[in-house]
């Protein structure tokens, strides 16, 4: 079944030829990535999408980056999520209505202060539009510090949201731990603005379902378990997660530790299992392990993106029918655009 699958996976791909790009996020499954023109981080990616011609870009990731793609590529190409079932929960975790009222209590209890929003790329393009609409702007996993450091620049506070735990790594990477303050926006007693707003950096309440089950004692256990092991984990995970490690960084970041480790080298690593389970088959040399096990590590959203999808939109491509295409609200898009353009930038 898997084979007849390829198979028309790969018959479909040569039918389209040069009118389809496939994009695939490195927690993407083999099935996918496999077929992928360019495998990457999300930041990668979203420069893999500012470049392409293609008048199709399939992208096999969630729905926040697909609808980055759309914003960046140009009117006349679409880009389609083989599953509209991709959603990132951590995402939907800073709705624009909700920041939007957040905002409105926390600037008015620092009236003199310059307030920064910066919105990690895993949000949806309402809330990349209203960051810009406030001088703010859009980060990834690889350049939080420097989006920080943009911020700062231009102002007194930031703002970050949805993900607390890059935020305070982030805040730490910069030595900034004592200037944090966290916004809970669905706890009533989370929300004091007067006190909130005495920080300068003041943290949404979101944070990634997988990312966060990483706890210290996986660390230890894996140390234990293969003495002179290293480890590398994703910036969502906890702060004492990140300490504990070896090494912190974004998708791209771990694929290139393990790409230049030195053969039998052992590294443990703290993210998503498909991410693991392809380093260890494209990287036979090293002794990759994943940090937890493999039972629990699994995102169900990225999951989503199954193989037979992919089959199904390359094939009705060919037969000239559209499925699945992400289009931001125009009004959305120019927005959104300018403040993933200030992180193309910096
Ligand atoms: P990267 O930006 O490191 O690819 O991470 C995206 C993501 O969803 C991590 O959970
Ligand atoms: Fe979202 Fe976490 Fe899945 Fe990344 S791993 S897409 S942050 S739920």
């Amino acid at each position: 079944e898997a084979k007849e699958r390829t198979d028309r996976i790969e018959a479909a791909l040569a039918e389209l030829g040069d009118d389809v790009v496939i994009l695939g996020h490195n927690y993407q499954r083999r099935e996918i990535v496999e077929h992928a023109d360019f495998i990457g981080d999300s930041y990668q990616l979203s420069k893999e999408a500012a470049d392409a011609d293609a008048e199709y870009v399939i992208f096999g990731g969630v729905t926040f980056m697909a609808e980055s793609a759309d914003i960046i590529t140009d009117d006349d190409q679409s880009v389609i999520l083989p599953s509209m079932e991709a959603s990132c929960p951590m995402a939907g975790m800073a709705e624009a209505l909700q920041v939007d009222s957040a905002w409105a209590e926390i600037t008015a209890a620092a009236p003199d202060a310059n307030i920064i929003p910066i919105t990690y790329m895993n949000s949806y393009a309402d809330l990349k539009a209203f960051c810009a609409s406030q001088g703010g702007l859009v980060c990834t996993s690889s350049n939080a510090h420097e989006a920080f450091e943009y911020a700062f620049e231009r102002g007194d506070k930031v703002l970050f949201l949805p993900d607390k735990h890059l935020g305070e790594n982030t805040a730490h990477r910069l030595g900034m731990e004592d200037e944090i303050a966290e916004w809970d926006p669905w706890d009533p007693e989370g929300k004091d603005a007067e006190e909130v707003a005495e920080s300068d950096i003041i943290l949404w309440d979101g944070y990634c379902q997988v990312h966060e089950r990483f706890r210290e004692d996986h660390i230890e256990q894996v140390r234990e378990a293969n003495p002179g092991a290293k480890v590398i984990v994703h910036p969502e995970c906890r702060r004492e997660v990140v300490e504990a490690a070896d090494v912190a960084g974004s998708t791209a970041t771990i694929c290139e530790t393990v790409a230049n480790a030195d053969p039998g080298d052992t590294w443990a690593i703290g993210t998503e299992i498909h991410l693991t389970n392809h380093l260890q088959r494209w990287h036979p040399e090293v002794n990759v392990l994943p940090l937890c096990g493999d039972a629990c590590m699994d995102c169900n959203a990225m999951r989503q993106i199954d193989p037979n999808y992919l089959a199904w939109v390359l094939e009705e491509l060919v037969e000239g029918r559209e499925h699945n295409v992400i289009e931001v609200a125009p009004e959305e898009k120019e927005l959104a655009g300018v403040a993933l353009d200030r992180m193309l930038e910096i």
